[in-house]
């Protein structure tokens, strides 16, 4: 594991898409910031954290495909191992909101944004884009997020974090290639956030509906028990779930 570090940057995947562009990166090469000016968030929205106290950093994972593999698989890796790396540290209760939100205690402490391009018909660039709420005293304005200090009551070591996780990642992938994708997507539905209980959704009009989670379908949709008993599957861009 390569890492660079940084003091600042506009967004970390975005500096390590282009590093990437100009020179070979090794797979799991790291790009880590204490502060990002554009960090970037899910369905085009911005990501902010308070410089020196987060983890902010970006992954990269060149991957080959095969024809009709899941490229959702791999957010539900991401996820599970950032669980995976906090539950050796913390007993708090870790939940994956849909598509890839981390939650503890049903607060969102992280996000994760994967950026995909396609390089040939068989080979993917991923880069993994993690922002994790560590030791944050506040947030203005964002009454669901949080961070593990205000959580714990204790501060964390992010250097520590940010090598567990990236670890965890590493191992998790490479799991992958001999373990079945099965396992990652049982683990993901397990802890799945408001699996089959009634949950508020928001189409990207601004209309509130209620239904229940069924599950996330391989193309990474959201399978939904509406309330006249249909099923429908749900994009991330069409809707999000309310908390
Ligand atoms: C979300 O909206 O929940 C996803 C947030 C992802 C934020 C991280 S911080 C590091 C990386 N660089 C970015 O610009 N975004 C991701």
């Amino acid at each position: 594991m390569k890492i660079i570090k940084l003091d600042a940057i506009d967004s970390t995947n975005s500096f390590l898409k282009a590093l990437s562009a100009q020179e070979t990166c090794e797979n799991f090469t790291v790009v880590n910031t204490e502060s990002q000016t554009e960090g970037k968030g899910q369905r085009g929205s911005g990501w902010t954290s308070e410089a020196g106290k987060n983890l902010a950093f970006s992954v990269l994972y060149n991957q080959k495909i095969e024809e009709n593999a899941s490229l959702f698989t791999l957010n539900i890796v991401v996820a599970l191992s950032v669980v995976e790396a906090l539950k050796t540290i913390s007993n708090l209760n870790f939940s994956i909101k849909w598509p890839n939100d981390i939650l503890a205690e049903n607060k969102k402490i992280a996000g994760i944004l994967i950026e995909n391009t396609f390089k040939n018909s068989n080979e993917v660039q991923s880069i993994i884009g993690i922002g994790l709420n560590v030791n944050q005293s506040q947030f203005e304005n964002l009454p669901q997020a949080s961070s593990l200090f205000l959580l714990e009551n204790q501060l964390f070591d992010r250097d520590a974090l940010l090598i567990s996780i990236v670890n965890r990642l590493e191992f998790n992938l490479n799991q992958l290639e001999n373990l079945n994708e099965d396992y990652f997507w049982n683990a993901y539905h397990a802890i799945l956030f408001k699996k089959e209980v009634v949950s508020t959704f928001e189409s990207a009009l601004g209309n509130r509906f209620v239904g229940k989670i069924q599950k996330v379908t391989k193309d990474g949709k959201l399978e939904v028990l509406l309330e006249d008993d249909s099923i429908t599957s749900f994009d991330v861009k069409e809707v999000k779930m309310l908390y």
